[in-house]
């Protein structure tokens, strides 16, 4: 008996185990509420679908159906049941307007039998969401039987593409607006001008692209941080560069559109400017270019140019949204230009930081006259946030949670989490990448919206989440999608999924969808070979300091602490970038110079450090390493000296020092010197007398 039952549950299992595995599905992002039943639809050659859609969102949707999925539309006031594809919109003219700004009206319901498949939305929006999912859940013509009722989590879900650093074809962008539509992403945020380059046409101040859209050279360290650095007239033989006319920007809005995207546009102010000062230099507070990057702010004619500008981007710009960038203003010729002081002056400004806040108003109610809403980056907090801006956060969530707090509307864009041009995978196998490590799990792994804040103004005017990817490095459009791919399905997933079902049923989808994305011939990182974090990070290592008392002669920098006092004698090891608390940094001159304790006299048999090297952000293998030992802590004796002779433009590596021997002693005294006074030095770990 006790038999029969063990077999009739191993006999149950198998069939829950099977019908699972028939269903499957590696839909990204993953629906809110599936569920499958037997069987599967056929999507037959000649197949009829019918929807009540009219105009132009017929005509939207027709298309999409037709090329992208084989099934054209017909359309029908009451659609009939006679057709075995029915898309039903429920809603009014006015929902569809304002499904961008609202989950609920982009939400949808599929259901597919073996004889039909149905969606409902209020939307158009919803119903192209619908048929996202049933072309994702489709292989081989068939649709496995199901229930779907569907609404993202976030309405806001988007990706920046930084196309000053470097230029951007159309056709470029064209194709990164399919990939995000594929992945229910609808806000292409249009990083358009900065100091690479202008590259958007603009009638009436055509010096910007004439002179600025090309450049000497592509490569941007070159260019740029080697202060080679100079425009060029359109038609120089040679130039790199280009720039979108405004036809171009037209075709892509409306590319955009027709796959529900709303593209809005960044015109760079008042910071990050350096193109605009070399076009129109009367416009900057020197007259100088290639000194300075910012605007100048106090002269009347600044606000005639920008708002002439503006104008030009709202006829082309549909978009509720004009992002006015905002960030990393140097605010350095502010301090003595005599028209940005009596600015100051005349308004009772105590600082730079108002000067630039009064700036934002000004910009924020034009746009508001003109029926728009300012977004930019979270530095327009700084001074007094305007009254109806919303915040981009991207140095961390702080500001973004704050502003939300004030009931601003926020976008999160934090860079640890969602700057797409920071290494993917252990960086000595990588293409030259920014700065930090952000892998796919980290990204997939952060909650912009923790359970705190339920129910909270937090929750009420956080609109969603976007990835973005910062050009300097990145000049071919194959390496700007390994950057993107599968990384941004993390950020779909967060934008859309409520209840995230892990990682490990995330990482198989992201890989059936990598695969998809390679058939359709995007350059795609193969995340199947992903080596994951670096080995000595996984584990706690233990060794003879651990936990002992340790004294820094050569302190090393608040910003990157680590752990602080404790960090270098943890046994945690850091990952393969220095952000994420485990790489302690040094910037005086003193170096690293650090005393570990052992307690008591000690046979010293082995001593082991990790130097990292990143060239671009200046961090270096040190000039020197020397080991010293002590009995007293005063009196200590030299035991090994290395110069690494690591070349400073190496773009990454890990310099492993290792000292093997015998000696006694209680102190053990490790100093490394920097190769230049503004180089860093990181480090993770003494490791003395591994175990
Ligand atoms: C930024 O990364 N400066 C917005
Ligand atoms: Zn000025």
């Amino acid at each position: 008996m006790r038999k029969q039952i063990l077999f009739c549950a191993a006999l149950l299992l198998l069939s829950i185990l099977s019908s699972v595995s028939v269903v499957a599905q590696d839909v990204i992002p993953q629906p809110n509420n599936i569920s499958y039943s037997k069987g599967y639809f056929t999507l037959n050659k000649g197949l009829k679908a019918v929807t009540n859609l009219t105009g132009q969102d017929f005509k939207v949707l027709n298309q999409f159906t037709s090329d992208d999925m084989d099934m054209p539309l017909i359309s029908m006031k009451k659609p009939s049941k006679a057709y075995n594809v029915r898309l039903i919109c429920t809603g009014t003219a006015l929902q569809a307007t304002q499904a961008q700004d609202s989950a609920r009206l982009q939400g949808y319901e599929l259901e597919v039998s073996p004889k039909s498949i149905t969606i409902q939305s209020l939307t158009p929006t919803g119903l192209f969401y619908g048929l996202l999912t049933l072309a994702q859940l489709e292989k081989g013509r068939q649709i496995p039987c199901v229930k779907v009722k569907d609404t993202p989590r976030f309405p806001y879900r988007g990706l920046m593409i930084d196309c000053s650093r470097h230029f951007w074809t159309k056709k470029f962008i064209m194709k990164q607006l399919d990939a995000m539509a594929y992945f229910k992403l609808n806000r292409f945020h249009w990083h358009l001008t900065d100091g690479g380059g202008w590259r958007m046409e603009v009638k009436q101040y055509p010096r910007l692209t004439n002179e600025t859209a090309y450049r000497t050279q592509s490569d941007w360290v070159k260019w740029w941080m080697e202060k080679d650095r100079k425009y060029c007239p359109v038609g120089t033989p040679g130039a790199y560069g280009g720039y979108y006319t405004q036809q171009d920007i037209k075709d892509i809005v409306r590319y955009a559109a027709a796959r529900h995207i709303t593209v809005i546009p960044e015109i760079e102010m008042p910071g990050h400017s350096d193109e605009v000062v070399y076009a129109y230099p009367e416009l900057s507070c020197t007259g100088k270019p290639y000194t300075q990057s910012d605007l100048c702010v106090g002269k009347e004619k600044t606000y005639t140019f920008l708002e002439n500008v503006l104008k030009e981007v709202m006829q082309l710009f549909p978009s509720e949204y004009i992002h006015i960038g905002g960030d990393e203003a140097e605010r350095r010729t502010w301090n003595t230009c005599p028209d940005c002081q009596r600015l100051m002056k005349e308004h009772n400004l105590k600082n730079t930081a108002e000067l630039q806040s009064y700036f934002t108003h000004r910009i924020e109610q034009f746009l508001n006259k003109n029926g728009r809403k300012l977004l930019g980056w979270d530095e327009i907090m700084e001074g007094n946030l305007a009254p109806n801006a919303a915040v981009m956060s991207w140095r961390g969530t702080d500001a973004g949670i704050e502003a939300a707090k004030h009931k601003h509307h926020v976008v999160m864009a934090p860079q640890q989490y969602y700057y797409l041009n920071m290494y993917q995978d252990d960086p000595m196998g990588q293409p030259k990448a920014q700065g930090g490590y952000t892998r796919l799990d980290k990204i997939y792994s952060y909650n912009p919206l923790p359970m705190t804040y339920k129910g909270t103004d937090v929750e009420k005017y956080m609109d969603g989440v976007q990835a973005c990817v910062w050009t300097e490095f990145i000049s071919e459009p194959d390496h700007l999608e390994y950057m993107l791919y599968p990384r941004l399905f993390a950020l779909a997933e967060t934008g859309w999924t409520k209840k995230p079902t892990g990682y490990v049923d995330f990482h198989r989808r992201a890989l059936v969808n990598v695969e998809r994305l390679k058939k359709e011939g995007y350059h795609v990182f193969d995340l199947s070979k992903e080596k994951g974090p670096r080995e000595e990070s996984r584990s706690i290592t233990i060794h003879e300091a651990l936990g002992k008392p340790v004294t820094y002669l050569g302190r090393y920098s608040e910003k990157y602490r680590a752990e602080g006092d404790s960090s270098l004698v943890n046994g945690l090891r850091g990952d393969w970038g220095y952000l994420e608390g485990r790489w302690q940094g040094f910037i005086d001159s003193t170096g690293m110079d650090v005393v570990v304790d052992m307690g008591k006299i000690t046979d010293i048999r082995d001593v082991e450090v990790d130097f990292m090297h990143m060239y671009d952000v200046v961090i270096y293998a040190p000039e020197s390493v020397t080991l010293m030992v002590s009995d007293d802590g005063k009196n200590y004796k030299t035991i090994d000296k290395v110069n690494p002779g690591i070349k400073a433009n190496v773009p990454y590596l890990l310099y492993p020092y290792v000292w093997k021997g015998n000696v006694k002693g209680r102190y053990v005294r490790m100093k490394a010197l920097s190769r230049e006074p503004d180089a860093w030095i990181f480090t993770d770990e003494i490791i003395i007398n591994r175990k």
